[in-house]
């Protein structure tokens, strides 16, 4: 008789810590094996097998968006599926709607919900409330979209991350954090520098160590990875303090050459060009930013087939 599907037969997928790390590695494996099975088509092409035929997707969007609004869309439609695109603020919402009713009455339109939003309690309010799976496509505490494209791309150019050590030169944000997630799930060493102000989340202490010294903290570094000063949810009265705590921490070929020869450089873009990295590293020979890019669309890919157990 009931016609909702029950909520615990469900997969969200919120934080790379609430993904075990089995299903964590089934997933960034799928992503690669579906990239790979259609190298050189054009991206329109439908993927040979098609998991999300018939299925309904919603990409709700409180903040702006490049990667993940394009990937995620792309990504749908190559596996058969549909898209609506939503701003917070065109929909009830964003004038007064309660997040709760607002998951109950799209669960009856769509088979999966991805948003991006502000504060972390509305991804979970909808998670609760929706009885189809929910995608963090990133909040003011975490992105695990992004890392698990970005771990997709370290493997792919360097191998296995297991073991690895990563390096994180900046502020200590939402991308830090799901980094963080990921570490322990994916049992990599992970190096927080930036200054003491802007330290990641106690949430998070004995995920990583941390160096203040930058050139320190890059000994040894398989992987250097940066992002913005400035996240879309900080102030942008904070914009000037914050560039004078974080210009000693800019990832530039001085910082790279205390890395290992063929350390990575990663940013999950949108960047600053010559604040947190400079141009001579993002376009240089140890730059994956372009893949890392990329691979937001495979490993979405795998992530929703993952929610929909397909
Ligand atoms: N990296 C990332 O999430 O980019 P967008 O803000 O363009 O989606
Ligand atoms: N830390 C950035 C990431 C953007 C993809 C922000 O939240 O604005």
């Amino acid at each position: 008789m009931p016609l909702q599907t029950e909520r615990n037969a469900m997969t969200d997928f919120l934080d790379i810590h609430k993904t075990s790390p089995a299903d964590l590695r089934a997933i960034i494996d799928n992503a690669g094996a579906m990239k790979n099975a259609r190298k050189g088509l054009p991206k329109g092409t439908p993927d040979a097998e098609l998991p999300l035929a018939n299925h309904m997707v919603a990409l709700i969007f409180e903040k702006p968006s490049t990667r993940t609004r394009i990937s995620f869309d792309v990504g749908v439609r190559q596996m058969g599926g549909q898209t609506m695109v939503l701003s917070g603020s065109d929909m009830q919402l964003g004038h007064g709607e309660t997040i709760a009713d607002t998951a109950r009455v799209l669960s009856r339109y769509v088979d999966l919900i991805m948003i991006r939003t502000f504060e972390e309690q509305t991804l979970l309010e909808m998670a609760e409330y929706a009885t189809v799976p929910v995608i963090n496509g990133l909040t003011d505490r975490t992105h695990p979209c992004q890392i698990m494209a970005d771990i997709l791309t370290f493997e792919e150019h360097n191998g296995p991350i297991k073991g690895k050590k990563v390096v994180w030169s900046g502020d200590g944000n939402n991308v830090f954090a799901s980094f963080a997630h990921a570490a322990k799930q994916f049992d990599f060493d992970l190096t927080f520098t930036g200054p003491e102000t802007l330290q990641p989340e106690t949430a998070l202490d004995g995920l990583y160590t941390t160096e203040r010294d930058p050139n320190k903290a890059v000994q040894g570094a398989d992987l250097v990875v940066t992002d913005t000063w400035v996240s879309m949810h900080d102030p942008q009265s904070a914009r000037e303090r914050r560039h004078n705590q974080l210009r000693g921490y800019q990832v530039n070929k001085e910082l790279m050459g205390n890395a290992k020869d063929d350390a990575l450089f990663m940013h999950c873009l949108p960047a600053h060009r010559d604040d947190e990295a400079t141009s001579e590293v993002m376009d240089g020979p140890n730059s994956v930013i372009w893949d890392e890019a990329e691979n937001r669309l495979h490993a979405q890919k795998a992530i929703m087939r993952h929610c929909l157990g397909k």
